[in-house]
């Protein structure tokens, strides 16, 4: 009878046995394609920078130890319930009480807030020399790069480029309402709060392209102010800002020519400002030389005529609540003429 039940019982368990093994993989499989998410140029877990390496180590530090934990309660657990009470039970479960409720978590939060707060001395340092003035608008970044010896700023917009290497001081403002300014792969996020003035510092320390975003609701367009991110060699960043510095290009052709002469009649330049030109808005942000970015209105469009177009005329349906006006009554070669006009701003 034993027998027979089981062998009658043995392909349930090989049966089951399948099914753990196919879990198993499927788990390893969720597992591998979760880390495939870490990285890429919005993530705080493939680090670009110095803070962000920081935050990357404390957050590995604390996943392990949060397992290894894990793994020792489930253990005990396990334990407790299989185990018969002995005689000295009352004596064990005190000893239990003492040093895991107390003794060793104590000890893990002190060193944990240590190590953290370690982690945080030098993040308010000041930077090499070079600020970085970003306030947040509605929906929208001002950026504006303040070189020591320099009066004027540099001004732009949506985009911040920064050189590897070196420390950075950002100086982050906001006119109105709260925004978070963040690039994951740099460095952590600080709110932006009227009234106050914020200071971060950054070191970059690999080129390439990134992106940051709001990380704190702001209002209705609040998920559609992203920003470029530009890691450059230390020289090759210095031309590019000598370059920023310098006036608009002229118009470079007949249609851009006519761009730029409906950009003033239009009133565009109440707005926004274009260096060398009559444009000297600021309001909106300063389209020097717009073409040179890698994306339009707070990083949702791609930077090319097609969407210039589309951004003139719908502004206000693309971007709810925005400032700037949709110009959808403007004739369609009168658009496409600004639109030539921006495009020639590099
Ligand atoms: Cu600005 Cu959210």
């Amino acid at each position: 009878m034993l027998k027979a039940r089981a062998v009658a019982e043995t392909p349930k368990r090989i049966m089951a046995g399948g099914r753990r093994r196919r879990s198993g993989f499927g788990a390893l499989l969720l597992g591998l394609i979760a880390l495939t998410a870490c990285s890429g140029p919005q993530s705080a877990l493939d680090p670009a920078g110095d803070g962000a390496a920081r935050i990357a180590s404390l957050f590995w530090v604390m996943l392990g130890g949060a397992a290894l934990i894990w793994i020792l309660v489930i253990g005990l657990a396990v334990y407790a319930a299989r185990s018969r009470p002995g005689r000295d039970a009352e004596r064990t479960a005190s000893a239990l009480l003492l040093w895991g409720g107390l003794v060793v978590p104590t000890a893990v939060l002190a060193g944990l807030l240590t190590w953290g707060l370690a982690l945080m001395a030098d993040l308010r340092a000041r930077g090499d020399g070079l600020e970085i003035a970003v306030s947040g608008e509605q929906w929208w970044w001002r950026v504006d790069y303040r070189m020591p010896g320099r009066d004027a700023p540099v001004a732009s917009a949506n985009e911040v480029r920064l050189p590897r290497g070196q420390r950075v001081e950002l100086v982050l403002t906001s006119p109105d309402v709260i925004h978070a300014f963040w690039i994951p792969s740099i460095a952590g996020k600080v709110d932006m709060i009227p009234g106050r003035v914020n200071r971060l510092v950054v070191e970059p320390t690999r080129t390439g392209a990134f992106r940051g975003v709001c990380a704190e609701f702001c209002g209705e367009s609040h998920a559609l102010m992203a920003f470029s991110v530009e890691v450059m060699e230390p020289a090759a960043f210095e031309e590019w800002l000598g370059q920023q510095a310098e006036g608009a290009a002229a118009a470079a052709t007949p249609e851009a020519a006519v761009g730029e002469e409906l950009f003033s009649q239009v009133g565009c330049g109440a707005c926004h400002a274009i260096r060398g030109t009559a444009a000297e808005g600021s309001i909106g942000p300063d389209l020097t030389h717009l073409a040179d970015r890698a994306t339009l209105a707070a990083g949702i469009l791609p930077n090319d005529r097609e969407a210039l177009v589309r951004w003139i005329t719908q502004a206000e349906t693309i971007k709810p609540g925005s400032r700037m006006p949709s110009f959808g009554m403007l004739p369609e070669d009168h658009v496409e003429a600004i639109a030539a006009y921006l495009e020639g701003l590099e």
